[in-house]
Formats: C-alpha cells, structure tokens, sequence
C-alpha cells in the first residue's frame, strides 16, 4: 500500500499554503508545496538566462533542479536553491507570476511530476498546490479544494506581505491575484478546479483553526487515512 496522501488545491491566497503546513505539523505527515518548485524552477530560469517561454530550455532547468527545503510548525521556512538561500526571492509576488508563466507550460509540468510524486513517503504526505488531486495524485484518499472571495484573498495576501515588511497596494495585488487566477484556470494543461471527487471548502470568513479543524475531522473519517 503507497503512503495515504491528502491534497490540498486552490486558488492563491485560499490559504492552502498554511493550512496543508499546519494539518501535516498535526498528523506528523510529509508536506509538498508543489507552487514553490514552480517559483524555484522560475528563478533558476532567470538565473541561467533562460528566457521563460523557451519550454523546452524551462522544462530541462526543471529536471536539473537542486533544490532544500526546510519549515518549522511555526511557519518559518528555508528554501534553497544550489546551495543559496532564495526564501525571500522565491515567496515575492513577482516569482509568483513568474511561476504562473513557467506553469503553463506541458514540458515543465512533466519535469515536475516524478519529483512531487516522490515527497509521498510513509506515514503520509499533504499536497499543496493546483493539481495535486486532479493529475499529481489522482488516488488521494481525500482531496480537499480550498477556496475564499477574490477580495478576502487579496486582503489575506496583504496582510502576510505587510507583516513580512513588504509594501504594495491592495488594489495592484487584486489585480495581480486576478490576473494568475485567469492563467491557471484557462490553460490547456493541468487548469486550476476541484478534482471530481474533492471537498470543496470555502474559507471566507473562517478563522485558519476553524479550518484545520475541518481538514483535520475529514482526514479521521477518511478510511484510508484515520
Ligand atoms: O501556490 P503558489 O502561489 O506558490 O504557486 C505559484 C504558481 O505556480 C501558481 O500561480 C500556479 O501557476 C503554479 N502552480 C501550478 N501547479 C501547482 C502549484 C503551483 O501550476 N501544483
């Protein structure tokens, strides 16, 4: 039997990055944030000269990637890329849409793919990301696609920029959010949407441990998994 695996997808800003952390922190599990080997796979094109639309060039960067990670329960987190700490570079708003480009394109995707099948190591793995349910790990014993108002999402945005210091308005991050939004829900490959047989969630309005708790409940009453 493979290790279970529960995914986590959505739109950016949902808050999937946080909750995945904190449920696998609770279930003792293995986490892939699938969105930042996007971001990496970004920044190792720019640093190579690469330009973004050469998929071929993009997609070799991808399987060359040698990439750390590190993160703590209390969300802190280390991220390297050759040897370098990028964690700073790799979570800006700008790698984001960066990533969203690399993303599209079906080379890079499949460069990817034995990578984030590998994080799925015993006792389990939380899948953060776009796809993870619906072409990553499509036999996910759950499979939850979280989602919350454009707004409230652009305002979680801005808050967790502010607090790490960084300054941009709240209007050019809606239309940034927007925009990435409309990339990955209209390309041809891996379109951002719920698997058919996810939970959706929507996570307007509720706190980050009203919804862990939920994810946390779905995951004890899921057979393979509890
Ligand atoms: O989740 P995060 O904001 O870090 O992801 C950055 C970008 O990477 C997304 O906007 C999306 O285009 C892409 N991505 C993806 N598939 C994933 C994870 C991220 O296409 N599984």
């Amino acid at each position: 039997m493979p290790a279970p695996v529960l995914t986590i997808d959505g739109p950016s800003g949902s808050g999937k990055g946080t909750i995945a952390r904190r449920v696998a922190s609770a279930l003792g599990w293995q986490l892939l944030d699938s969105g930042a080997l996007y971001r990496l796979v970004a920044v190792a094109a720019g640093r190579r000269g690469v330009d973004l639309d050469e998929e071929d060039a993009v997609a070799k960067v991808a399987a060359d990637l040698e990439v750390w990670f590190a993160s703590a329960a209390d969300g802190s987190e280390r991220i390297e890329l050759d040897g370098e700490d990028v964690t700073a570079l790799v979570r800006s708003e700008e790698c984001g849409a960066k990533a969203s480009i690399v993303a599209a394109l079906p080379a890079v995707r499949e460069a990817l793919l034995e990578r984030q099948r590998a994080f799925r190591r015993p006792p389990g793995l939380v899948a953060d990301g776009r796809d993870m349910g619906t072409r990553v790990f499509p036999d996910a014993g759950l499979k939850v696609f979280l989602t919350a108002s454009a707004e409230e999402r652009a305002r979680r945005r801005h808050k967790q920029l502010k607090d790490k210091g960084i300054d941009v308005s709240l209007a050019a991050l809606s239309r940034d959010i927007g925009d990435r939004d409309r990339r990955d829900s209209e390309r041809s490959v891996a379109p951002l949407k719920p698997a058919d047989d996810a939970r959706v969630l929507d996570s307007s309005g509720l706190s980050i441990e009203a919804v862990t708790q939920i994810v946390l409940d779905w995951v004890r009453n899921t057979p393979q998994h509890g």
